[in-house]
């Protein structure tokens, strides 16, 4: 692979001085979840804010009238006007191998799997292959304003390897591990039950608590592992408490059907999970389309996380997910969201917001921006178990920041114009934003991504540039 060259935002520059520093703009932070408590007091909101950072963590945030005595001339201070910080965005499902596949044309999920995802994943054989991908969907993420996210590498301990050496560069906290499949895959992309639990295991004590770097053991589905290997994965999740357990739940209904003719024996597709052993807190299942009550409450009960992917479940025409069903206030289940590329079509968090926007409208409910940035930031900490640390912009947290710029393109900047008030202005950002709204984002207070700046030139891993 040809590394690129470091610039002032890579964590590695020289240019780059740590210590304290701080960002003025304006700020949103929620610290309650608007789908359980009142929305327009669920968040703070400074129109000028000055976030001052230390070591990794936010020493302080307030309005900057209260701070600027204490912080002007001795500290830097980053200054965006016309912008709003905010914590960054927590992606709970996405699968880095399938960054070369978003967009392939004209299947629902089974036959998409045989027909593209499978033949992709076997070029992560390759370490080359896996690190060139790796840093490309580091990039494309921290453009996109996401700090943190829960991450299918493939079948090929290799390509975890790759995955979590590119993260330890950027320094950012992500969670991720090995695929596991035993049946219905190609013989490339097969372990077994064994030689499944071993790799995993072996890459848990390499990499689970190495800096910010967490494990998660990941079945990919019910469908491609025995119930021998699932057993295995839950034995794994028990000796290891602190990684994460994640896979894919009852997304499309030709998959619902097809897992009750391989598990006729179990109540339901959440059920083939629990009495495996692997429900539970750090449990993340994404998609949850077609979910009975039962499931629901049986997720509520064991503190599993739903993810939900909009733009992938319309994409490949899976179904609407029941976002304020799967929080109702009585048994509300942890739900964050997941862009799942690459059957999702974007990175962007405020695309993946604008297309939950239209599912919760087809099922006759509202996301307010309230509820919408909510899941994009602390509620997606809250479903990972990470909200002590993360998704907030408070004393003592991790200083991961995305800064958006709310005039990012002329359309934007007009349409700006004629909002009343935030929560219109913020609306107005998840309908029409995108990555060109990001216009900082910064990882353990180091800037990772400037907009300003020149993007990266993309090399191939034999090193030729795209044609
Ligand atoms: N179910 C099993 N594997 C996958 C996958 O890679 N993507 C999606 N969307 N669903 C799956
Ligand atoms: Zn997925």
């Amino acid at each position: 692979m040809t590394p690129c060259p470091p610039t002032a935002s890579d964590p590695a520059s020289p240019r780059f001085a740590a210590g304290r520093h701080a960002l003025r703009g304006g700020m949103l932070s929620f610290h309650a979840d608007p789908f359980l408590a009142e929305p327009a007091e669920s968040f703070v909101h400074l129109p000028d804010a000055l976030v001052v950072i230390e070591d990794g963590k936010i020493l302080e945030a307030g309005p900057y009238d209260g701070l600027r005595a204490r912080v002007e001339g001795s500290m830097p201070v980053a200054h965006y006007p016309d912008a709003l910080i905010l914590p960054g965005f927590i992606d709970t499902h996405i699968h880095y191998p399938q960054t070369q596949m978003i967009g392939a044309c004209g299947e629902q999920l089974l036959e998409w799997l045989h027909k593209y995802t499978f033949v992709t994943e076997q070029q992560f054989a390759h370490r080359a292959h896996a690190e060139v991908v790796s840093e490309l969907f580091l990039r494309e993420l921290l453009r996109a304003g996401t700090t943190t996210a829960a991450v299918y590498c493939t079948v090929h301990p290799e390509s975890v390897d790759a995955f979590f050496e590119v993260s330890e560069r950027f320094g950012t906290c992500m969670i991720a591990g090995k695929v596991l499949m035993d049946r219905n895959a190609p013989p490339a992309l097969l372990d077994t039950a064994e030689s499944g639990y071993a790799q995993s295991k072996a890459l848990i004590e390499k990499w689970h608590g190495k800096g910010r770097q967490l494990y998660c053991i990941t079945p990919r589905f019910a469908g491609t592992s025995s119930e021998a290997q699932l057993a295995a994965a839950a034995r794994l999740w028990r000796e290891h408490p602190g990684t994460y357990v994640q896979t894919h739940l009852s997304e499309n209904l030709g998959e619902v059907d097809w897992i009750a003719e391989l598990f006729p024996h179990h109540d339901d597709y959440f059920n083939v999970y629990q009495r495996a052993g692997l429900a539970g807190p750090r449990a993340i299942f994404a998609h949850a389309v077609h979910v009975s009550e039962g499931e629901l409450c049986a997720c509520h009960r064991s503190g599993a996380a739903l993810a939900h992917c909009p733009t992938s479940n319309l994409f490949l025409g899976s179904g609407l997910f029941r976002l304020f069903d799967a929080k109702r206030a009585d048994r509300p289940v942890r739900v964050g969201l997941g862009t799942d590329i690459g059957g999702g079509t974007a990175f962007s968090q405020l695309q993946t917001l604008n297309e939950a926007y239209k599912v919760a409208a087809l099922n006759q409910t509202r996301l307010t921006a309230a509820h919408a940035f909510y899941l994009a930031t602390r509620g997606g900490a809250h479903a990972l178990y990470l909200d002590d640390r993360l998704g907030a912009i408070e004393a003592g947290y991790e200083a991961d920041l995305v800064v958006l710029d709310l005039k990012s393109t002329p359309l934007m900047d007009f349409r700006m114009r004629y909002c009343a008030d935030l929560m219109e202005r913020l609306f107005v950002l998840m309908t029409l934003g995108d990555d060109r709204a990001v216009r900082a984002t910064y990882v353990a207070g180091r800037p990772v991504y400037d907009r300003a700046r020149q993007p990266q030139p993309f090399r191939h891993a034999d090193g030729a540039a795209p044609a």
